[in-house]
């Protein structure tokens, strides 16, 4: 097992596996062409290639079969391995056909093109290449049925029998029964099953993937409770958005490695975990979103360096904004709406329209009664809603009764001061002045991992650009 062989098949599995990373929707994966990388990928494909090439020089166990062209047996019906372009895609074919004898539906007449013995490049939906564990035979690599409206009562015995999967990508389409365990398969990372009829609690078979980057769950039927490890799973994306997950958050939240993490549209309850400050370094993306979300919020959110969207909109969340959230240097969208928060709007909040990237700060339906100097502005030029709060002065604010039903109620959020970051133009004396230290407070949008994610486009059922 030399060291030659090791690095040979690193690079192969970048090659491939690269290509279905930056064309996840539109593969053409019939030869090996290396496409330049654009931003992240090229940082995921080697990550994972260092990842396989390690696998590889450690494991080896089983016996694969010889590179060489199948023989055939003795004529008899039905096709014989050497009718193929190796055995892997003969063992392939014959999964893939007992597959296609369970569809129940097929508006698109996809299935049509599963015959014949050149799957790699006749088979709709079906891409191959040479795994890492291989120098020249290819196999199934990846598998994009996004948007084709099969019907199936189940996945399992397909997906779970294609050895060298890596990518399986089933958007929009009528597959229910179970989520298959995926754990035999070494080189499998990306798992989209978003819009179909999946249900029952949620699928435990994904948590010992641990090669997984990519799990989108959403518009599905899944209810019950999320196991924490799923938290623990190294992912760049968590989609878990609409479907019926209610269940306090779990403190294990805050482990997540996801940059887009959605869990929209379900009815989760209790607190934001305050553990979410220690994904200070990775999230960019998080929507919680129209659920039943209680309690506080933690000043441990202000810690997201990174964030460009924090959405906990129509939810039952209380207390005060935390000053922390005049951290948020990089937020764009920070919705608010449709809670329970109450106090003044925080001045350092809405100076991160001036000296950050704030452009929507959403606080409508809350019972805010008053608002920081610079909040006034913002309203003007449209960036900050607070429509229906309790704000005296203010058009389209609640009525005296219920500003005083609520005014009456119980609050128990502490007010948080604490400030995590230094912020040069509140501390600094004076806005006006601060305006020169600012330009170099920030760089670009963080475009990694991917700019082909964005938790907003999540919550549409299609599968996105
Ligand atoms: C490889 O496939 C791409 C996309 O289908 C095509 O543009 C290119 O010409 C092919 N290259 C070779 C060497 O076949
Ligand atoms: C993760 O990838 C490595 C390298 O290919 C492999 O050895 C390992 O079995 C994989 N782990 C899982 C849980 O699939
Ligand atoms: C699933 O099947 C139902 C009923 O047969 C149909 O109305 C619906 O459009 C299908 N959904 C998809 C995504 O194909
Ligand atoms: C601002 O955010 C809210 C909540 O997400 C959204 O409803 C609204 O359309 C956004 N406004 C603009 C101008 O984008």
């Amino acid at each position: 097992m030399g060291g030659s062989r090791i690095s040979y098949s690193s690079v192969q599995f970048l090659t491939f596996f690269t290509s279905l990373l930056l064309l996840p929707n539109v593969l053409s994966l019939s030869n090996n062409t290396l496409p330049t990388l654009p931003h992240r990928n090229r940082r995921e494909a080697i990550e994972i290639g260092i990842g396989i090439g390690i696998g590889i020089g450690i494991g080896g166990g089983g016996s694969p079969p010889p590179e060489s062209p199948p023989s055939c047996s003795p004529p008899s019906s039905g096709p014989q391995p050497c009718d193929f372009e190796n055995i892997l895609l003969y063992r392939a074919y014959k999964v893939i056909q007992k597959f296609k004898s369970t569809i129940t539906c097929d508006p698109q007449g996809i299935t049509n093109s599963w015959q014949g013995y050149n799957i790699c490049s006749t088979y709709n939906g079906f891409f191959c290449g040479i795994p890492p564990s291989r120098t020249t035979m290819r196999n199934v690599a990846s598998i994009d049925f996004n948007g084709y409206n099969l019907a199936a009562p189940t996945i399992n015995g397909f997906v779970d029998q294609m050895p060298d999967l890596a990518i399986f990508h089933a958007n929009s389409n009528n597959f229910s029964g179970t989520v298959p365990d995926l754990t035999k398969l070494p080189f499998f990372y990306e798992l989209d099953l978003s819009n179909n009829i999946l249900m029952g609690s949620f699928p435990t078979t994904v948590l010992p993937l641990a090669n997984l980057t990519f799990l989108d769950l959403r518009f599905n039927q899944f209810s019950g409770c999320v196991p924490p490890g799923v938290f623990d799973i190294k992912l760049d994306v968590l989609f878990i958005n609409n479907n019926n997950l209610n269940q306090p958050l779990p403190a294990e939240l805050g482990r997540t490695t996801a940059a887009y993490l959605t869990l929209a549209n379900n009815r989760f309850t209790g607190p934001i975990p305050s553990s979410i400050g220690q994904a200070c370094n990775t999230l960019i993306e998080v929507l919680f979103l129209n659920n039943l979300l209680s309690g506080c919020l933690p000043h441990e959110i202000g810690l997201l360096s990174k964030a460009t969207v924090f959405d906990a909109g129509t939810n039952q969340i209380t207390g005060p904004i935390p000053l922390s959230f005049g951290c948020l240097m990089k937020v764009e969208q920070l919705n608010l709406a449709q809670n329970l928060l109450y106090g003044e709007v925080p001045d350092v909040v809405c100076l991160l329209a001036d000296f950050g990237k704030l452009a929507n700060l959403s606080l409508s339906s809350n019972y805010f009664t008053s608002l920081g100097k610079s909040c006034w502005k913002l309203i003007e030029r449209g960036i900050l809603d607070v429509r229906r709060n309790c704000i005296p002065w203010l058009p389209n604010q609640r009525s005296p009764e219920e500003c005083g039903w609520f005014l009456k109620q119980r609050k128990y959020c502490p007010v948080s001061p604490y400030i995590p970051c230094h912020i040069p133009w509140v501390h600094g004396g004076g806005v006006q002045s601060a305006a020169a230290m600012v330009a170099g407070v920030d760089g670009d949008r963080d475009k990694a991992p991917a700019s082909r994610y964005s938790g907003y486009s999540a919550l549409h059922n299609g599968h996105g650009p």
